[in-house]
């Protein structure tokens, strides 16, 4: 299923992954592989750090995302995309999303891709039903027209990789934060708070086939609200004290707010 970085032929066995011009790569003890070419590494600890992952654990073990993961299986169980091969969570982070979706689709074949090898490592620990690889989503191991969807949440894609590997027909979910999401963080932490930018979906070869958002209010205590900015840019943006005020909150309400953009290969 997974193609050679090196030569983008197909990869097979079992605890080492070749292709047919000898280029291999071992599975790691938690069963994922690491498909990301040490010289395309851009940082020694590309994508997210072990302490934002940790963080992200810590909120989704709370559930809290959960209507989030919900919405996104309701949207997907009502297109093509679930009989038309596997379902790869790009920049699946600590696996959440693509561990649910393995959870509720049994019968369909769920990979990640995230370019953190620490993501990927504990995402392979808690998700065995998943299929890991760690790569960039820049160049994804996999051959054109090869999966049925893909979902992406909260991570970057490339235009160019989604046309190549999903086929006419197949499906792109596209998970943004809505303009006002987490609105009361960004007042807390900004002299003058702007609302998010609303993020373009407009992917060329995919035509826009549905837009919903969900919301909710989330009650965070203080040891959520600290993970939340944790795991979220507001770690290291807005001013210092007003991020040290914030978190001697000892609970707050926040605004979940999310995008869901459902496109379809033409
Ligand atoms: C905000 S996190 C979201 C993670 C996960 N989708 C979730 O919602 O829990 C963004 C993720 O994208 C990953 N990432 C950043 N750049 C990437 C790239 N070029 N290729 C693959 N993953 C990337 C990061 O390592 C991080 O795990
Ligand atoms: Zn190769």
């Amino acid at each position: 299923m997974w193609t050679c970085p090196v030569c983008q032929q197909p990869l097979s066995g079992c605890s080492v992954l070749q292709c047919d011009n000898g280029h291999s790569f071992d599975r790691a003890r938690e069963g994922y592989v690491n498909l990301l070419p040490a010289n395309k590494k851009r940082s020694l600890e590309p994508g997210d750090n072990a302490t934002m992952i940790a963080a992200r654990r810590r909120v989704h073990e709370t559930g809290v995302y959960q209507p989030l993961a919900e919405s996104m299986a309701t949207l997907l169980a009502d297109t093509a995309a679930l009989g038309a091969g596997p379902l790869l969570d790009l920049g699946c982070g600590e696996g959440y999303y693509a561990g649910y979706l393995a959870e509720h689709f049994p019968a369909v074949s769920i990979l990640g891709v995230d370019m953190a090898k620490s993501a990927v490592r504990l995402a392979a620990k808690r998700y065995p039903g998943v299929e890991f690889a760690v790569a960039s989503a820049f160049a994804v191991p996999l051959a054109a027209g090869s999966v049925g969807g893909v979902v992406s949440v909260f991570a970057p894609a490339a235009h160019e990789e989604l046309q190549r590997v999903l086929p006419a027909g197949g499906v792109y979910l596209k998970v943004t934060p809505a303009p006002m999401h987490l609105w009361s963080l960004r007042e807390a932490l900004y002299a003058s708070p702007r609302p998010h930018a609303e993020e373009a979906v407009l992917v060329p070869g995919f035509s826009l086939a549905s837009t919903n958002t969900v919301s909710f209010t989330l009650s965070a205590d203080q040891a959520l609200l600290a993970d939340i900015v944790t795991m979220t840019p507001f770690a290291y943006r807005g001013q210092r004290e007003k991020r040290l005020l914030l978190l001697q909150r000892k609970s707050a309400q926040l605004e979940m707010m999310f995008t869901l953009s459902l496109l379809i290969r033409e």
